[in-house]
């Protein structure tokens, strides 16, 4: 079973898919952290974040991989921790606006969701990647709230830089990011991860008792 969980950056995501993965005993996916990881690595090696056709040479040949415990690498460079730096913040937009990245970004994630159950969180993975999920979730929450979860991630930086770094990030985003038509929209402003996660083990425990109904 694959259970899609798109969104905004801030609106959950992440919390929510690995508890939730974690609940179930499926694997975990973050597919924004492949985009981070391609970002770094081309921010180390020089390459332009304007060259989609180097950037998708280069996605193409360093693969990123996850191991067990959910530790991102590239080649060979375990980056779990760099990717999460706001300059990677900054610039991973820029570099996953490229159809050629996406493309084998795409085809990656893909190989990686065939692989069995498997949460797997992103922008476009219940449209594009994987468009029949079983369960499909789309995840928001209201600018401060957003905002306010980012600054608990990023204590360094303060509150009116992380408000237009979201608003950027939105903005670059926005081309990527709809809800599929057959996603269920949570609004997470006033949940905890643990309400959100019971909602979607409801959604999930539906789709296992009548797995050829609609959503
Ligand atoms: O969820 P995140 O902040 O780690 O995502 C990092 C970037 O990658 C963000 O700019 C959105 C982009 N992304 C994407 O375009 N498609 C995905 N499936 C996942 C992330």
């Amino acid at each position: 079973m694959i259970v899609a969980i798109d969104g905004p950056a801030g609106a959950g995501k992440s919390t929510v898919a690995r508890l939730l993965a974690e609940r179930l005993g499926f694997r975990y996916l973050d597919t924004g952290a492949m985009y981070r990881a391609l970002t770094w690595l081309a921010m180390q090696r020089g390459v332009p974040l304007d060259q989609a056709d180097r950037l998708a040479e280069l996605a193409e040949a360093e693969p990123v991989r996850f191991d067990e415990a959910g530790r991102v690498f590239i080649a060979g460079v375990d980056v779990t921790a760099s990717i999460r730096d706001s300059r990677i913040d900054r610039m991973v937009p820029v570099v996953a606006r490229h159809p050629q990245v996406r493309q084998v970004m795409r085809v990656r994630q893909r190989e990686l969701a065939e692989q069995g159950d498997a949460v797997i969180e992103g922008r476009d993975i219940g449209t594009v990647v994987v468009p029949d999920a079983d369960v499909k979730i789309y995840l928001v929450a209201n600018t401060d709230e957003r905002a306010r979860r980012r600054m608990s991630e990023r204590p360094g930086i303060g509150a009116d830089a992380l408000a237009t770094d979201l608003r950027l990030r939105d903005e670059r985003d926005a081309i990527n990011m709809r809800p599929a038509a057959d996603a269920q929209q949570i609004d997470t402003t006033d949940l905890t991860a643990e309400d959100v996660v019971e909602r979607i083990e409801e959604l999930v425990r539906a789709r296992r008792a009548a797995p050829s109904a609609a959503q």
